[in-house]
């Protein structure tokens, strides 16, 4: 038999044509899934990585249900036009507390994961409110409305529980405090030695503390407070000017 005559007994022959693209398949697969249960871990350990502060999280929240995630990337990739344009490129660690991640493929819009203090809060609310006054040619929707939100963090100690239990690192007394830090955020006259031992460079060594704002720049915290508090965190927590990648693994 000549190849191509194997090849269309394979190709008529549905039994034998299952059977062989599930050995290819099998094959594939083992080769891709095996080598990652002989890593101790595939997420390298990062200085300064923390979970999000209750109103940060709150605005992760919002920021999911408006659907910023359909036309915003969270992940830098390694390729030298990405990282000439956002900054270092994403760190597995960088997105290990996100349930659900935010990576994503399309960008309508630029990536985001290293948007924290790239803008001022002010900035952020023109922005937000009208992204046309600020980027003309912008097609991004106004999100004004969510200045005249207020929150009232009920359930934020059940939901920083939540992502407790499937392992986010909040502590008894983080749930225990979520309300009061959540308050404290908001309020740069607020006392806020509790959410920066918590949360801050003390709690989480080679990190930095906890930026503490009027984000919306009006009284109340609004929907708006908590989705810059998010945008202005993201990818601030590891300090490249002294990470060294582990290049052992
Ligand atoms: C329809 C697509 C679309 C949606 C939905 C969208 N954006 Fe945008 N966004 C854009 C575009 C396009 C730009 C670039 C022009 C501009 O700056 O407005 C942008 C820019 C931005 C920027 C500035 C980024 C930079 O590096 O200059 C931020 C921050 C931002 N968006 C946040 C958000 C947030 C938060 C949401 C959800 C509340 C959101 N966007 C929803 C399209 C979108």
């Amino acid at each position: 038999m000549s190849i191509l005559e194997k090849h269309k007994y394979l190709e008529t022959n549905a039994t034998a044509l299952l059977i062989g693209a599930f050995a290819v398949v099998t094959i594939g697969g083992i080769v891709e899934i095996a080598p990652l249960f002989y890593l101790e871990n595939t997420i390298e350990k990062v200085e300064g990585v923390r979970p999000y502060t209750p109103l940060e999280l709150t605005g992760r929240d919002i920021y999911i249900r408006e659907g910023c995630y359909v036309c915003h990337s969270q992940m830098i990739r390694p390729m030298r036009d990405e990282v000439e344009r956002y900054g270092h490129y994403s760190l597995a660690a960088e997105s290990q507390y996100d349930h659900p991640f935010q990576w994503g493929s399309k960008r309508t819009g630029p990536d985001l994961a290293r948007v924290g203090g790239r803008y001022s809060d002010e900035w952020h609310i023109d922005h937000l409110t009208d992204p046309q006054s600020v980027v003309p040619e912008s097609v991004m929707p106004k999100y004004g409305f969510l200045a005249n939100r207020l929150i009232e963090p009920e359930h934020i100690a059940d939901r920083l529980s939540t992502d407790a239990m499937v392992g986010v690192p909040y502590t008894s007394e983080m749930i225990e405090l979520a309300k009061a830090d959540f308050a404290a955020q908001a309020d740069p006259n607020a006392d806020t030695a509790g959410l920066q031992e918590r949360y801050g460079s003390a709690a989480f060594p080679g990190g930095k503390d906890v930026v503490v704002s009027n984000f919306d720049r009006q009284p109340g915290i609004t929907e708006m407070d908590a989705l810059i508090a998010y945008l202005q965190v993201l990818g601030t927590m590891v300090d490249f000017t002294t990470f060294q990648p582990d290049m052992a693994r």
